[in-house]
């Protein structure tokens, strides 16, 4: 059986571990995730790119509230990749969350890296919208594994949208963080293609406003908190 390391220190064996000790493994992956003690498996794309135009302090503060949402934005796709992995069934349907979740691990850590250099500070709520994504996650389950795969596809095809927004709105002397963005908006792409090849069923008009109002609420709030 596939037994999948991530960088959270946990080692996820389906068969061989209770429901208690998963319990306590997602309580330390939250743990570890919030407190930023994760490292990303791919190298940051800005690394190589250096900030040789200066921002201006309104533009830095205005870019690092901006990746401020593409961080929480992170913290909840990670809590809710884990949310539908841990109630999903199929065994084939939740390695695909695993996976996703940490390939998302990436986004999370260079959002922050970026975060950090723009002086600014990752969002206060992160924990509320952690526990919120994960229980969003699960009740996903409920729906069967079409509705819950049609759920992540929704989902990243919003993210790509949004992260299209904000590539219009960051400056084009902000070289770093636009090829964060793109890296991140070519990976959730792919996201989306994954689980539409799994068998993602769409969701319904409503469900996608659900979605959409939602994701404006988050981004509004986390733009000052
Ligand atoms: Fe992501
Ligand atoms: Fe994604």
């Amino acid at each position: 059986m596939q037994t999948f390391s991530n960088n959270y220190g946990d080692n996820i064996n389906f068969r061989k571990i209770s429901i208690f000790d998963r319990i306590i493994s997602e309580i330390e992956s939250s743990l570890s995730i919030l407190s930023g003690k994760v490292e990303s498996n791919r190298s940051n794309p800005s690394i190589n790119i250096s900030d040789k135009y200066l921002l201006s302090d309104e533009e830095k503060l205005f870019i690092s509230k901006l990746m401020r949402i593409n961080h929480v934005g992170e913290i909840c796709a990670q809590a809710l990749y884990r949310g539908q992995a841990f109630a999903c069934k199929d065994k084939v349907i939740r390695d695909l969350f695993i996976e996703a979740s940490i390939e998302e691990i990436d986004h999370l850590v260079w959002c922050s890296q970026r975060i950090m250099e723009l002086d600014g500070r990752t969002s206060v709520l992160s924990p509320f919208w952690y526990v919120g994504s994960f229980f969003l996650g699960l009740m996903a389950n409920f729906q069967g594994p079409s509705i819950n795969l049609g759920f992540m596809s929704e989902t990243e095809k919003q993210v790509e949208i949004h992260l299209e927004e904000h590539l219009n709105l960051i400056p084009y002397t902000d070289s770093k963080s636009r090829a964060i963005i793109m890296q991140m908006q070519k990976d959730e792409m792919h996201h989306k293609e994954v689980a539409d090849r799994a068998g993602a069923d769409e969701l319904s008009n409503v469900s996608k406003a659900i979605m959409r109002i939602m994701a404006r609420f988050m981004k509004e709030i986390t733009y000052w908190l």
